[in-house]
């Protein structure tokens, strides 16, 4: 029953598709490679718990919410807030909703294709038995001395975006969805077998206790701040990509019902990946604030000794190469979308523009990694030591625009568009409708807000000033 608008983009087959691509979208290296080494850095169970809560009671209504706006507009993301804006004949500031997020996955992928990149090189040096009956510090030795060669990480990441580029630019979704189709279920099934196998083989009791465990002494308001921003990041929220690819959503398909199975995969996924990871490094002493390079130091160790530990090792690359790169089609999707719908550029042209910016870009982190003088400095943000340049993008996006963007969001779609219009896009029974509306209305905005004037003392202040 969506307005009579219709995307010039194209349509999704169906719901399976959309499912496919979201999932696809929502899947990445925020799941596997981020998702385990902030956890360490936070100090474990309480930070898990909160970023389960945000999930639940922030994502999926923010999720809904997005999909919501993009079915009804048709458009890339800041044309269609606008456009809704109009309906509702509000302000169109509030495209600001849809910008934010076009120019937050832009930055995401300058780093993304870099650590895409590291993922790809690991498909070849598992695969030529690099890490077979070596020691676990020799592994970690590899990774830093991956890492200390901007040249080849300059390369990889150039490889991730051409590809990136060829497909998006080309159209050629329709063999991806049919490689994503096989390659996703098999990820899930090789994590599972990860899972086992480091929960047989390593410190297993120790890990559950380190993810499930609360200690709240252990979390820091940053701490708060990083889970929620990081329940953004993995479902791929505030970043355009499901205003986007709710565009291309046929309107009979339930946004209520496709928004929880893709929140559910994508957690277990994130689950599977700690529990395959966590009990290595307490068996082999590694420290869980060990950082980025946190899964490339410790599966190695795993595939290493494990039986069919080559073939296994180097599936688990391939798959997660591929888990990045449906993350980094939806990533570049916004923008090209814009590209060609307000700038009037030649799909391919725009790819391949949006593509080669962004590999210059992608260089502030390479360098971050690679250590480089002018790449690395002492900042501290709000109690948050920052030391460099990856550092502040990541913390710039994850920390501070998707929890805002998501704020905007909420707000326009609970307070501004009219309760008619969003009951009749999400269809669903009246009790899932009240729930969600008081989600996005209420606790979204509040829940938001509350972390970041904590985060700025100003809620301290007022406690203070209240006598609490
Ligand atoms: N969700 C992705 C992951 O977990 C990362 C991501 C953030 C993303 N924003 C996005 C992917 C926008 C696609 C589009 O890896």
């Amino acid at each position: 029953m969506s307005g009579a608008r219709e995307s010039v983009h194209g349509m999704w087959s169906g719901r399976f598709a959309f499912i496919l691509a979201a999932t696809g979208a929502a899947v990445g290296l925020g799941n596997i490679w981020k998702f385990p080494y902030i956890m360490g850095e936070n100090g474990g169970g309480a930070f898990v718990l909160v970023y389960l809560l945000c999930i639940v009671l922030i994502g999926i209504p923010v999720m809904m919410s997005e999909v919501l706006i993009g079915r009804r507009g048709r458009q890339s993301p800041g044309l269609s807030v606008k456009t809704l804006a109009q309906e509702a004949s509000s302000s169109t500031r509030w495209q600001i909703a849809g910008w934010s997020g076009l120019v937050a996955s832009y930055l995401i992928l300058s780093f993304y294709a870099v650590v895409a990149g590291w993922a790809l090189a690991y498909v070849i040096k598992t695969a030529r038995g690099d890490f077979q009956g070596v020691t676990a510090e020799a592994i970690g030795g590899q990774f830093d001395a991956h890492l200390a060669n901007p040249w080849a990480l300059m390369a990889w990441s150039a490889v991730i975006l051409f590809v990136t580029v060829y497909v998006v630019g080309r159209g050629v979704h329709k063999g991806l969805e049919k490689a994503v189709n096989f390659l996703m279920p098999s990820l899930f099934v090789l994590l599972g077998i990860m899972a086992i196998y480091s929960a047989s083989n390593g410190a297993f009791s120790e890990a559950v206790q380190f993810m499930f465990t609360p200690d709240f002494s252990k979390l820091t308001i940053n701490g708060v701040l990083l889970a929620l921003g990081h329940a953004f990041f993995t479902l791929s929220l505030a970043s355009g990509a499901m205003i986007i690819y709710g565009a291309y959503l046929p309107s009979n398909v339930s946004i209520a019902k496709t928004s929880v199975l893709i929140a559910l995969v994508d957690t277990a996924v994130a689950m599977l990946a700690g529990i395959a990871i966590y009990p290595l490094v307490f068996q082999y002493g590694l420290t869980p604030a060990e950082g980025p390079g946190l899964i490339f130091v410790t599966l190695p160790i795993a595939f290493g000794s494990m039986p069919f530990g080559t073939f296994f090792g180097t599936m688990f690359f391939v798959m997660l190469v591929f888990a990045a790169f449906t993350s980094a089609i939806a990533m570049i999707e916004s923008t090209v979308a814009w590209l060609v719908e307000r700038k009037g550029l030649n799909r391919l042209v725009a790819t391949a523009a949006t593509g080669g910016s962004l590999w210059l870009i992608g260089l502030l982190t390479v360098f971050s990694f690679a250590k480089a003088d002018w790449a690395t400095f002492e900042l501290n943000v709000f109690g948050k030591p920052i030391t460099n340049f990856f550092e502040v993008v990541d913390y710039l996006t994850s920390a501070i625009m998707l929890p805002l963007g998501g704020l905007v969001i909420a707000i326009f779609v609970g307070w501004v568009m009219k309760r008619k219009i969003t009951e009749e896009e999400l269809q669903t029974s009246a009790a899932v409708y009240a729930i969600w509306r008081f989600a996005i209305r209420w606790f979204t905005p509040i829940a938001v807000i509350i972390v970041f004037l904590h985060l700025i003392g100003v809620l301290d202040l007022l406690l203070r000033l209240l006598g609490v």
